[in-house]
């Protein structure tokens, strides 16, 4: 039996091979390499193909027996979700809904899914909780709700056992430096604020300082890739061991502003470099922190790299020598 990991030769799903290899999963990874690397897929198969087509899926369900799927595969860049939504409702719900239909068509019944922090919108309190309302305010979070709903449906109809992750702000690398984030364009800020340290970039923006929060800035809450990755695999056991279906936050319920993130990187590089300032940007609420109570009651989930010098120290390792 073999685990199907789509869009595993991006950031996160690259951890999460990596894990699933260690625990001696065989895995199969399926990527159009769009925005993945071929290099960042070191364990197990790989097999270049789109999610849009459905005979290639297919493909591999005939090849492997394929017992349950991790599903990265995405389109995540809010702005251009706002400006090219066609993409993304394509790629991310009518793609999944190909990746459905032919797990349903091979018995494969058991999914996991990177949904987002970006399906709550703007939170009426902090921390969030997986019962507080769901009003995505771009392209990129509905998307991510859509597919969420697919699911509860699927579930009911034909029987889907899944496991919906609403994913914080992953940070961080594998700590043994093997993978790490490399997305391009780069719109996260950890890497960014990397690069300005690094000399790659002139500055670093910082959007708005006039929030409400410790100091102005907006505050977030980063989680460690390879806390993720764990989660993803309890998920999995959780599902195996015939647990229920559910949705579960992914966070260390820390607020870290984006100021904050500044000065750990400073701290850690030992770099100092040039910081500027500019107005809010549209949509970027003031605080987005997650309570992950739920995850750590119902799958033991306990992250361990809660602290922001250590992810950054992850993220500035592997970013030092960065292979992809
Ligand atoms: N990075 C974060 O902080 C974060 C936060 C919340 C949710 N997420 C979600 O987690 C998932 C992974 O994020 P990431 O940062 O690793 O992104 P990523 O872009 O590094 O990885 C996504 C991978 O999917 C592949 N892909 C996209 N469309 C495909 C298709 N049609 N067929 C085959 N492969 C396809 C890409 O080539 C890429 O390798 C995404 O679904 C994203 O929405 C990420």
């Amino acid at each position: 039996m073999a685990i199907l990991i789509c869009g595993g030769a991006g950031y996160i799903g690259s951890h999460i091979n990596k894990e699933l290899s260690k625990e001696g999963y065989e895995t199969v990874v399926f990527d159009n390499l769009v925005y993945g690397h071929r290099e960042a897929v070191k364990w197990g198969s790989f097999i270049e193909g789109d999610l849009k087509d459905p005979e290639e899926i297919e493909a591999v369900f005939k090849k492997y027996s394929i017992d349950a799927v991790f599903h990265f595969a995405a389109y995540a860049y809010v702005g251009e979700s706002v400006s090219e939504p066609e993409k993304y409702y394509y790629n991310n719900v009518v793609n999944t809904l190909n990746l459905l239909n032919v797990m349903k068509k091979y018995g494969c019944g058991r999914i996991i899914f990177s949904s987002t922090c970006a399906t709550y919108g703007e939170p009426e309190r902090v921390p969030i909780t997986e019962d507080m309302p769901q009003k995505p305010i771009n392209p990129y979070g509905a998307t991510k709700l859509m597919v969420e709903r697919i699911f509860k449906d699927y579930s009911s109809a034909y029987g889907l056992k899944f496991a919906v992750l609403r994913y914080f702000n992953a940070g961080g690398a594998d700590p043994e430096g093997e993978i790490g984030e490399s997305h391009n364009p780069e719109t996260h800020i950890i890497p960014l604020v990397l690069d300005a340290a690094a000399g790659k970039r002139e500055d670093i923006k910082v959007f708005g300082t006039d929030y409400d929060t410790k100091d102005g800035s907006c505050v977030r809450d980063y989680i460690h890739v390879t806390d993720l990755a764990s989660a993803h695999l309890l998920s999995l056991h959780h599902l195996e061991k015939g647990g229920e279906s559910g949705f579960f936050n992914l966070g260390n319920a820390l607020g870290t502003s984006v100021l904050e993130v500044i000065d750990s990187v400073k701290r850690v590089t030992g770099k100092d470099f040039r910081v500027t300032y500019a107005g809010r940007r549209a949509g970027d609420p003031a605080v987005l922190i997650g309570s992950s109570e739920k995850a750590q009651r119902i799958l033991g989930w306990k992250p361990v790299y809660g602290n922001i010098d250590t992810i950054v120290s992850h993220a500035w390792n592997w970013h030092q020598k960065a292979e992809y």
